[in-house]
């Protein structure tokens, strides 16, 4: 039996503390004028002291759960991404499996960064696929606040802090009703390390570290490697990209959302965008933009959503979703 991960829920959860360009410019040499025109942000949420990634994380969780009208005891899998875990070890992804009150099934974390998100999705459907889980929470939680270089212009005024998340649960493709994962595409390229990464980590440095970045360098992979991504996983599906409904990007800069969009000839008006309130949210952004879109009444059941991602590594991908 074809099995497909529909999606039943979605969820978000944001620090309240929000910053400003302007809470910004106080505190290094920038610009409100500066952060908006080369990047569309015009506030991110910064999580509060103590408040860790899998509390955003189980905010998130729950508030899908509640979307899909489950219970965390309906949950078999807990897949998680994330770049900022709350300690080496053990995954985040049990803290939050704890924290639900699951006492069944598994949960661990993936690290694919920015695109982390759409590893996971696409980790969760193969498991769901093979009828290894029933129901699964995919989620996307940071606090990249913690690792930022507060000194560092270029990088400090382009994150934020948040999570999303997404119920999917497996359904015989016959009574799927041509909804749930349709087709996903992920890929790395190791050799491109140093255009992004974190200077520290408990085998190389024994500290935390910071994230260090070549944004000119990852702006020009970005707009050719998002592009290709949502190719491929358009092909894998025998779909037209003129045949999607909405476009969930990463949301990195509101100039590579703009670039794909001239690259492949998609309608601006199809791309979700949440750069201005939300600014970079690494895994989070992707499950954050669905969420906000699928709240507010644009995405709807039936609509035809390409995710994609791009980040350290580097890794990035694509999925195609019936929601
Ligand atoms: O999520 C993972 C993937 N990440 C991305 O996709 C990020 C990709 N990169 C970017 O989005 C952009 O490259 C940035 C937003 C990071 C930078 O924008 P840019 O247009 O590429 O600027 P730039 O790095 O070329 O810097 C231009 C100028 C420089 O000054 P000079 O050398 O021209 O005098 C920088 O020092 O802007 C300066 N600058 C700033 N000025 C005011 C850099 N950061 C700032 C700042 N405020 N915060």
């Amino acid at each position: 039996m074809t099995l497909r991960s529909v999606v039943r829920g979605v969820g978000a959860r944001l620090p309240d503390t929000i910053v400003t360009n302007d809470d910004l410019a106080a505190r290094v040499d920038t610009s409100d004028a500066w952060i908006r025109e080369r990047t569309g942000i015009r506030e991110r949420r910064i999580a509060a002291v103590g408040e860790k990634t899998s509390d955003l994380a189980e905010g998130a969780a729950r508030a899908a759960l509640a979307d899909a009208r489950l219970d965390p005891a309906d949950i078999d899998l807990i897949v998680l991404a994330t770049a900022t875990p709350d300690l080496t070890f053990p995954a985040t992804a049990t803290r939050v499996q704890s924290a639900l009150g699951m006492t069944r099934g598994a949960a661990f974390d993936v690290q694919a960064v920015c695109a982390g998100f759409v590893f996971a999705l696409s980790t969760a459907d193969n498991f769901l696929a093979r009828g290894q889980a029933r129901r699964a929470l995919v989620i996307g939680a940071e606090t990249f606040s913690r690792i930022l270089d507060w000194e560092d212009r270029a990088t400090c005024v382009l994150f934020g802090d948040g999570a999303g998340a997404v119920v999917l649960e497996a359904q015989p493709e016959a009574e799927a009703d041509g909804r749930g994962v349709i087709s996903t595409f992920i890929r790395t390229d190791g050799r491109l390390h140093d255009l992004l990464y974190v200077d520290g980590g408990p085998s190389a440095t024994g500290t935390v570290g910071n994230l260090r970045m070549q944004g000119n360098a990852v702006f020009r992979r970005a707009v050719e490697h998002i592009s290709e991504a949502m190719v491929e996983a358009c092909a894998r599906a025998g779909t037209d990209l003129k045949d999607v409904d909405w476009f969930v990007p990463h949301q990195a800069n509101q100039r590579i959302l703009d670039g794909v969009c001239r690259k492949l000839d998609l309608d601006p008006a199809k791309t979700i965008s949440t750069i201005a309130r939300h600014g970079n949210t690494s895994a989070a952004s992707v499950p954050l933009a669905l969420e906000s879109a699928v709240r507010d009444g644009r995405i709807k059941r039936g609509d035809l959503v390409l995710m994609e991602a791009l980040g350290g590594g580097m890794a990035w991908g694509a999925a195609l979703i019936r929601m």
